[in-house]
């Protein structure tokens, strides 16, 4: 039973809560439309861009057992939990995590843990945004031929140009009239709604994505040594990823990014399932359903995502040379390397094949990003009364504000400082409180009677002990993995080192060394030529600008939750 306790000076009358409250009454139209949308929203660039670049630079074989662990102990207890979180909130009228989570527990906290719920979706949205702009441009170029005879380096000197601050007119000019499109489209179809707008696109562009999708990876692993200027076989590079390497099982680097990995694709951590779960009807199944939108996107991703970049890419240049790649490109290979390699099967071939993969990627990112959107318009509408429309076009403002810097200064780091802490940090921290909420707070038993109502499948109940100790175990694991990650990435050698006495020295990718910008710093401290310096001195400037920037926003969505919390005074529990 809900309550409302009105109290206090900022007294408002019952109808203008019922109004808040009442606001945001969207919902699904059809069970598959809203199946289509979550898959939509954890199939994403994540799967055909960043899933193969983890698997190359993490060993191929050796990073699909810890990947697949991951999915099951983290992965599918999270889907579980934050489908049970969303539709438990949306019952109180709650559509963004921070009244969610407090609709668990009445303890103040819950509400400011929540505030990442929506932090990381304007985060990500900022810069991912900026990668789905790269795909239209792409697909149009494909499309008019433009890489046509191209050579490898002419590819790649086409995407540094692309990102680069044109000289004439002081800004990467296409880069931005093409994000400026890409968040406009977004805008459009969020300011559609729910169903008209969401659910409509993931209708249609889901299949497609999977039709595309398909057709790429047929002629991927078809590939045959000798034909068509490729040097090996297709299929090289599917035995490559699914040849097993046991002995990465005992390397934390590797499941550090395995966790992450499989955190980014299910768009876990982040709000957006909790979002798109709170419009599913009280006794509306969730288990079957979660089950089947992240099975889905497994699917896309090991089946899918790993059958294009790299037999393509082994196919024409190798393993050692994808994995030289690799550690240079991170998601830009897709774009520096595709173009290229297909336009080795034939002009025409390769224009229909840059056309499908760019426009696959488009498809894979509009439904992610959209999902991005959700929470942060539902807490607007929720709580201070936007009409669709208005929060739309806010969200898309923020997200153009934010992200505008990643596109100027993307090659100073300032897209990677966003992926860093909004992409990966914010999704652990919250990852782990909502499940240390759900289970431990809330309760497994509660929390498990919420997860099972209405559900038309039988869940095996291993999972109600594999989310009681396993995933916090392993969130807290990873977690603390990342802090404290020692130099090289090398743990048995951190390990010997500190029982020899000789004290623990921090990889300067972990979170500490991150916070305090130290590899920029010893960089600086180590050059003697000008230029340099002058160059990483305006990087670090930016790094530390952009850690500020992101603290501030931060800051202030917990503001408005606050103001919020102040204004409604409305204490809700459940029975
Ligand atoms: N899961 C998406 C992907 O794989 C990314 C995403 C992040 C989606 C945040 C929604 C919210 O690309």
């Amino acid at each position: 039973m809900l309550k409302i306790l009105i109290f206090g000076k900022n007294f408002f009358s019952i109808e203008k809560i019922i109004y808040f409250m009442s606001a945001n009454k969207e919902s699904w139209g059809t069970r598959i439309g809203l199946i289509l949308a979550m898959a939509g929203n954890a199939v994403g660039l994540g799967n055909f861009l960043r899933f193969p670049v983890q698997a190359v630079q993490n060993g191929g074989g050796a990073f699909i057992i810890p990947y697949l662990i991951c999915f099951l102990v983290m992965g599918i207890p999270l889907l579980l939990i934050e489908w049970g979180i969303g539709r438990h909130g949306g019952q109180f009228g709650h559509h963004s995590t921070p009244f969610m989570m407090q609709s668990l527990d009445k303890r103040r906290i819950w509400k400011y843990i929540g505030v990442f719920g929506i932090f990381s979706n304007i985060g990500i949205a900022a810069y991912y945004c900026f990668i789905e702009s790269w795909t239209l441009s792409y697909a149009m170029h494909s499309a008019m031929g433009t890489f046509f005879d191209k050579t490898q380096p002419q590819v790649v000197e086409f995407f540094d140009h692309y990102v680069s601050v044109n000289h004439t007119v002081l800004l990467p000019f296409e880069a931005v009239i093409f994000y400026i499109l890409c968040l406009f489209l977004n805008v459009y179809i969020l300011s559609k709604g729910l169903s008209q707008g969401i659910e409509k696109v993931a209708k249609i562009l889901m299949p497609l994505l999977i039709v595309f999708g398909i057709f790429l990876a047929i002629k991927s692993l078809s590939i045959k040594a000798g034909e068509q200027g490729a040097t090996f076989d297709g299929v090289m590079g599917l035995n490559f990823l699914w040849t097993p390497d046991y002995s990465s099982i005992a390397n934390p680097r590797v499941w550090l990014n395995a966790a992450g990995q499989v955190f980014f694709t299910l768009s876990i951590g982040m709000g957006s399932v909790h979002c798109f779960a709170s419009f599913v009807k009280q006794n509306d199944d969730i288990a079957l359903n979660s089950m089947t939108a992240g099975w889905t996107n497994e699917f896309v991703e090991v089946v899918l995502g790993s059958s294009i970049i790299i037999p393509v890419a082994i196919g024409y240049l190798g393993i050692d040379k994808l994995k030289e790649l690799a550690e240079l490109g991170g998601l830009a290979i897709g774009f520096r390397t595709m173009p290229y390699l297909f336009d080795q099967w034939g002009h025409i071939f390769g224009a229909v094949a840059g056309v499908m993969w760019f426009g696959l990627l488009f498809f894979a990112g509009i439904t992610s990003s959209l999902a991005m959107g959700m929470p942060v318009m539902s807490f607007m509408k929720d709580e201070y009364g936007f009409s669709q429309k208005k929060a739309a076009y806010t969200f898309g403002l923020i997200t153009l504000l934010l992200g505008l810097p990643t596109v100027f200064f993307f090659k100073q780091g300032v897209f990677d400082e966003y992926d860093f802490w909004t992409g990966t940090v914010s999704l652990f921290v919250f990852a782990a409180a909502e499940t240390i909420l759900f289970v431990w707070v809330f309760g497994m038993k509660k929390g498990w009677a919420e997860i099972s109502r209405g559900a038309d499948i039988k869940l095996p109940v291993i999972y109600k002990y594999i989310m009681k100790f396993v995933t916090p175990v392993f969130l807290l694991a990873v977690f603390f993995g990342a802090i404290f990650k020692p130099e090289k990435n090398d743990w048995s050698g951190a390990f010997s080192k500190l029982f020899s006495g000789e004290g623990w020295s921090l990889d300067n990718g972990s979170i500490i060394k991150q916070i305090l910008n130290s590899e920029l710093r010893e960089k600086i401290a180590a050059t003697s030529d000008l230029v340099l310096r002058e160059e990483l001195q305006e990087k670090l400037f930016l790094s530390i600008g952009a850690k500020i920037l992101l603290a501030t926003v931060f800051l202030v969505i917990a503001f408005f939750v606050h103001k919020a919390a102040k204004r409604k005074n409305i204490l809700t529990s459940h029975q």
